[in-house]
């Protein structure tokens, strides 16, 4: 067992990796082992310079005494893991690397097999549909409602999830994603009983909802309204490091946890970063402080300020938190009358040096976060401002360019069987009336705007500018 740490407060917390490796990094040994840069020595100079040698020093695999494995858990990570569970509300959680997507490919690999039909939100991430072509399951797509004006989806509606149901015996899984990139929030605790009745398991994606069972002002974890996973990204909005997520298995599910965690095992690396590890641990412990806490409310707050502020000015607005739908009110989606969100984004970091989350075509969206200050959206506020009394032109040929796909898709085939097919490379201009063999998905938000087995049409081609060439089917 871990001992207990205070931080400045003289709050108790326990975050098992962190002092493992901070007892590792206190007392180095002489190093023959991964990762060859042995604490930087092997480093270039100024890239030390850069990240710090403490980077350096703490950045090993799980390999060694004292720091637990990851696969199997065991030792400070196993003890991690545990208290992660415990903070989430989960039966199990496993720690992952390469993002929610790891956490997503596993559900799919080790939960579904070829053949199977999984219902889920078309406006999924890729990540998904990556899982499918892996395991062979098939999608059925939902279509939620799209709100053209602002260039977002809406929510998933519980009666298409039973109507999907009522009509196909065969579903192994729904699976949805709440909150959208936008913050637009799903009736879960509806489509989890719906779920029930059907007896098919619900899966979250809950990527962009880390912050969501800290604060009371944030709507409901999935976890708390009977899903039976979700996954995290905690390196989104919860405080740890690019590519660390969470995966959670919840309290009464029935899941196969040791399936789960055998796909993990095939998919994550047999070197895992203990700095990464360490960062959901310690993301944890704040997150579950009277700091961390605060930090939450601090970015609710933020994101009512520059949505107040933002009402005052004339031509820019930003979503209201409950337009029809309910909201993560820390996800603020704001556009222009006259300048297109892309055309906004770049203003603002041209000329004021602020970069958003993402744009589109319709709008732009900001994070407010745990650790953006008050100062940072009063600087906001003071560039909006500025922009709302200037007379910025568009510039058209962006216009040529579409950002967020919006298309009902045609489906010819599933997508592992379009994946695995012979394929060929031809001109976009060419392609129309083809057979689409990839995933093409503009990241953020990795929304697929053509997946394989889906019919290119000329639809498609505004968001594809980026493009010359597609590879379709032979
Ligand atoms: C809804 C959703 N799910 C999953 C992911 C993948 O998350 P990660 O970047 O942690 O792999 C993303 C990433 O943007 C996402 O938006």
């Amino acid at each position: 067992m871990t001992n207990v740490i205070k931080n400045k407060t003289s709050e108790k917390y326990k975050a098992p990796i962190v002092e493992a490796l901070k007892n590792a990094c206190e007392n180095p040994s002489y190093q023959f082992h991964i990762p060859g840069h042995t604490k930087g020595n092997g480093s270039l100079p100024d890239f030390k310079k850069l990240i710090g040698k403490k980077a350096l020093c703490v950045d090993t695999t799980d390999e060694f005494d004292g720091l637990g494995t990851l696969h199997p858990a065991t030792g400070p990570i196993k003890e991690a893991q545990e208290l992660a569970a415990k903070a989430f509300g989960a039966k199990k959680t496993f720690f992952l690397l390469n993002g929610s997507t790891a956490g997503n490919l596993a559900l799919a690999l080790g939960l579904t097999k070829k053949g199977q039909k999984i219902i889920a939100n078309r406006n999924c991430h890729r990540s998904l549909l990556t899982g499918m072509i892996l395991s062979g399951a098939e999608p059925l797509w939902l279509v939620p409602k799209k709100f053209d004006e602002w260039g977002i989806w809406g929510n998933i509606q519980p009666e298409s999830v039973e109507e999907l149901l009522k009509n196909n015996e065969d579903v192994s899984m729904v699976w949805i994603t709440n909150p959208t990139y936008e913050g637009v929030v799903s009736d879960v605790k509806s489509i989890s009983e719906i779920c029930k009745k059907y007896n098919v398991p619900l899966i979250v994606d809950e990527a962009h909802a880390a912050l969501w069972n800290f604060n009371g002002h944030l709507p409901q974890s999935a976890l708390k309204l009977g899903a039976d996973a979700v996954v995290h990204s905690l390196h989104k909005t919860g405080g740890s490091m690019s590519q660390s997520s969470m995966l959670h298995i919840a309290e009464n599910s029935m899941l196969d946890c040791d399936a789960v965690e055998k796909a993990l095992k095939l998919l994550h690396t047999t070197s895992p970063s203990m700095m990464l590890l360490a960062s959901l641990d310690a993301a944890r412990a704040n997150l579950e402080s009277s700091r961390g806490k605060k930090q939450i409310e601090r970015a609710v707050n933020n994101a009512k300020y520059l949505r107040r502020e933002i009402n005052k000015l004339e031509t820019i607005h930003s979503l209201k938190p409950d337009f029809g739908y309910k909201t993560d009110v820390t996800k603020v989606f704001i556009k222009s009358d006259y300048l297109s969100g892309k055309r906004l984004e770049s203003i603002l970091e041209i000329d004021f040096n602020i970069e958003v989350e993402s744009a589109s075509d319709a709008g732009l969206l900001v994070l407010s976060n745990i650790g953006n200050t008050r100062r940072d959206m009063e600087y906001l506020v003071k560039c909006l401002q500025k922009i709302d009394k200037t007379k910025y032109s568009d510039i058209c040929y962006l216009e040529n360019k579409k950002h967020m796909p919006m298309l009902v898709p045609q489906i010819k085939m599933t997508p592992r069987e379009a994946f695995f097919s012979d394929k060929e490379v031809i001109k976009k201009e060419d392609a129309i009336g083809r057979i689409s063999a990839e995933v093409i998905a503009e990241c953020p938000p990795g929304i697929s705007i053509l997946l394989p087995g889906e019919l290119i049409t000329k639809e498609h081609l505004p968001y594809l500018a980026d493009y010359e060439t597609l590879e379709v089917l032979k």
